[in-house]
């Protein structure tokens, strides 16, 4: 089976790609309006790339009526947001976030989640995430007009005590059960995990 792209509709292009580019992580965006109020919006079309500067990037479509995403909106005024981790514990009201909520209603005060200031930027972080890293707006690119790639720049990292050994920086991964995305609505857990012996040469 093969397709070239112009073969498919855009919506079919997206079922090819998503269908089996999965698990992917999820970015649980928050951000803030002019008014004040706290935004919170999940976002799988993302990931970290790199460290030095921490770089992350998600894509924001437009809403099928054409609508911008409030998540964008915030962003493109302020330049900050939040990427916050759902686990196991979050990742049912990180679904429900994804509704259509209109703007002046704040999804976090919505769904009663608990806020925690952040401690670089304006935007407070999820208070019971795993993980949260502050950003700051390094670049955007627009899409063929209707898609944004955000790429935010880690300025500083949140991660819950319990969860990271200091001496080791390394999490305990017994503690730490992150959601991936399948498709549509559809999730994985985490926890059935696999060790390799280091590759050859491997650093
Ligand atoms: C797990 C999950 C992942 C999502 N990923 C994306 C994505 O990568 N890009 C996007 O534009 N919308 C994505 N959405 C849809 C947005 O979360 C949804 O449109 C949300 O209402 C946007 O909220 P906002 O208007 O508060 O920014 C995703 C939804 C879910 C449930």
């Amino acid at each position: 089976m093969e397709y070239a792209p112009d073969q498919l509709a855009p919506r079919e292009r997206y079922k090819v790609l998503t269908s089996f580019v999965l698990p992917r992580p999820i970015a649980w965006v928050t951000s803030i309006s002019q008014s004040g109020l706290v935004n919170a919006a999940p976002f799988s079309f993302f990931n970290v790339f790199c460290e030095d500067p921490p770089l992350c990037m998600f894509a924001v479509s437009r809403r099928p009526d054409g609508r911008t995403k409030d998540t964008l909106v915030n962003i493109q005024r302020t330049g900050e947001f939040v990427v916050n981790i759902a686990d196991e514990p979050l990742a049912r009201a990180m679904h429900e976030s994804s509704g259509d909520f209109p703007p002046d209603i704040g999804e976090p005060h919505h769904l009663g989640l608990n806020l925690a200031a952040s401690s670089k930027v304006a935007v407070p972080r999820l208070a019971d995430t795993p993980w949260a890293m502050e950003c700051k707006t390094w670049k955007e690119i627009v899409v063929n007009g209707d898609r944004v790639l955000i790429m935010g720049e880690g300025i500083n990292f949140y991660i819950r005590d319990e969860l990271w050994d200091r001496e080791a920086m390394r999490v305990h991964m017994d503690r730490y059960h992150p959601m991936g995305r399948m498709f549509a609505d559809r999730y994985c857990r985490t926890d059935d995990r696999v060790v390799f012996p280091a590759a050859l040469g491997a650093r």
